[in-house]
């Protein structure tokens, strides 16, 4: 049985005060028996004072939205994973669509901050997906898999610290998710592209949907037999639609 997981990218917003809010609105509405994790992920600055007040026995963990590509050293306005992992990460996003595109990290540098997560314990939020015009080539399934060649080179001992997030670009903040049935075929195709490697992986790995995913999307796009939960950006932002999202979840 895979776990059910539901991450929030609260991306560049929420400011301390704002955070601390959401996340004693977020704890006051979940009890010890849901079974789903939720994973936050502030900006880092928020990362400690969330940590103190967040609670594991809720399932409630920290996650960091970027980690440095560098272990340690002179490289100004870095963070780097063993801070992350210091001030009570659990968990780092890795390969968003928006650190590819307006930061120019290429699979090269991804590769690099992959490595050096798992080397410091933290569990790894993967993500893939294509743009628009890929898809519209039908060049979806190869982008994917192309996108995917880091976390095969990875052995069993660090694939069990990675959860997959396929976040279509073109449905990332628009308004627009791909429907169930486009997620959960390439949800197959990502735990199938897996089983080349290991089919015990393949099936323990977490894959989760992002991209306009909601609370009036949720439990659709959840239900799909591949589709383990979601990596919500703006829908995250809003305590209440955040917790449907996780009830959609559990
Ligand atoms: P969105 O963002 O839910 O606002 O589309 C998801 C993401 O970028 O992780």
């Amino acid at each position: 049985m895979r776990p059910k997981i539901v991450a929030a990218n609260w991306k560049l917003n929420k400011t301390l005060n704002e955070g601390l809010d959401l996340v004693q609105f977020l704890l006051s509405k979940t009890n010890e028996h849901d079974n789903v994790i939720k994973i936050l992920c502030p900006t880092f600055p928020l990362l400690y004072p969330i940590h103190q007040i967040l609670d594991k026995n809720k399932k409630f963990y920290l996650g960091a939205q970027n980690c440095s590509a560098f272990e340690r050293g002179a490289y100004t306005g870095e963070v780097s994973a063993a801070i992350l992992k210091s001030v009570g990460c659990d968990y780092v996003i890795i390969g968003h669509s928006e650190r590819r595109k307006i930061f120019n990290e290429t699979e090269d540098i991804l590769k690099e901050k992959l490595h050096i997560a798992l080397k410091e314990n933290l569990k790894v939020i993967y993500c893939v997906g294509e743009e628009l015009n890929q898809r519209q080539e039908k060049l979806h399934f190869n982008v994917v898999k192309n996108q995917l060649e880091n976390i095969l080179s990875l052995n069993e001992d660090q694939l069990i610290n990675v959860i997959i997030a396929y976040e279509p670009v073109w449905a990332i903040g628009t308004g627009i998710n791909a429907t169930p049935k486009q997620a959960q075929e390439m949800h197959q195709f990502i735990r199938e592209t897996i089983a080349t490697k290991s089919t015990e992986m393949a099936n323990n790995i977490p894959i989760l949907y992002g991209g306009s995913c909601n609370a009036s999307n949720a439990s659709q796009l959840f239900a799909q037999k591949d589709i383990d939960g979601g990596l919500i950006g703006s829908a995250s932002l809003k305590g209440d639609e955040f917790i449907q999202i996780i009830y959609a979840a559990s």
